[in-house]
């Protein structure tokens, strides 16, 4: 789709497309003409509003859809705090937030699997966890209303839900961030303080699936090809932990091409862990958090 076009689906003005986006009126003018290309989070974000406004155009509007109006008739979307920390980090590493409205609306799309209390969530650019915070929600509230009322059950499937959230981030404090904001809710949805030892292994949990690294190369802050642990819950309080190469479950994708690098592989040896741990109880998990 042109730029034009994304606009206009859009619902935005010349103007404010530069208010949005912080760019020149000039600028936006030669992306109208086709004489220069506007950035990809740009057309992105146009086509992602253009979508939302056309799903929620019938009938009435939404209250998503005012909360959307009211943000873009204030003024820029990008001018929240939240949404960006400084330019510098927007032009080096792309740093801009979702916001909260655009992600719901995402999540929505595949709003089963949020409700689902097991289902694998990998963000591979999370930030400080615009996207898995509130996915770790929608999984809390499943949890509730299925074993909210035994304690017990509670307590081993909220953190089977935890377990359950992957995500992997490029800038050191985004990723303590993100881990301390999926801390927050966990623990403030189970009530739980720092001596609690489910808040030390959700903290474990935290500390092994929300990589500091980088999802291009698939290698770690120290250069490590990054792990990706896959954690079962056996039941009667036993998780299980198991490693997997993040560079090779992505080699799975192309498995059945020929020519590829992993064609020659069956999937027993993709599938084939790094490392495997007898089961482990919460107290167990939880002196993995008090040594590191
Ligand atoms: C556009 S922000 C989006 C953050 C979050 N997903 C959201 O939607 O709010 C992109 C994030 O990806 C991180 N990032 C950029 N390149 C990355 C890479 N190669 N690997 C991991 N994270 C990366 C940036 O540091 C930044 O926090």
């Amino acid at each position: 789709m042109s730029f034009s076009a994304s606009r206009i689906a859009a619902g935005f003005s010349l103007d404010q497309v530069s208010a949005e986006f912080r760019v020149p009126a000039a600028t936006v003018k030669s992306w109208e003409a086709g004489t220069e290309q506007p950035p990809a989070q740009v057309t992105n974000s146009l086509e992602m509003i253009g979508r939302m406004s056309l799903l929620e155009s019938s009938p009435g509007i939404s209250p998503r859809q005012a909360e959307f109006k009211a943000i873009r008739d204030e003024g820029p979307l990008f001018k929240s705090d939240k949404l960006i920390k400084s330019k510098q980090r927007v032009a080096d590493h792309g740093e801009v937030f979702t916001p909260p409205w655009l992600v719901e609306k995402m999540l929505d799309l595949v709003k089963g699997e949020t409700e689902r209390i097991d289902s694998r969530f990998l963000e591979p650019a999370c930030g400080s966890g615009n996207f898995l915070v509130p996915i770790l929600q929608r999984k809390l509230a499943a949890v509730e209303a299925k074993y909210g009322k035994v304690d017990f059950e509670k307590r081993h499937y909220a953190l089977l839900a935890l377990t359950c959230c992957y995500g992997i981030e490029l800038l050191a404090d985004n990723i303590s961030e993100c881990r301390a904001n999926m801390l927050d809710v966990f623990a403030q949805y189970l009530r739980l303080d720092e001596d609690d030892e489910l808040y030390h292994a959700a903290s474990h949990v935290l500390s092994l699936n929300l990589i500091h690294g980088d999802a291009m190369t698939m290698k770690d802050a120290d250069g490590e090809p990054i792990l990706i642990v896959e954690w079962g819950y056996i039941g009667k309080g036993k998780f299980q932990r198991r490693d997997f190469r993040l560079d090779v479950l992505t080699g799975m994708s192309s498995f059945r091409e020929e020519r590829t690098l992993f064609a020659h592989l069956g999937s027993h040896e993709i599938f084939k862990p790094a490392e495997s741990y007898p089961p482990m109880a919460v107290r167990e998990l939880a002196a993995l958090d008090m040594v590191a």
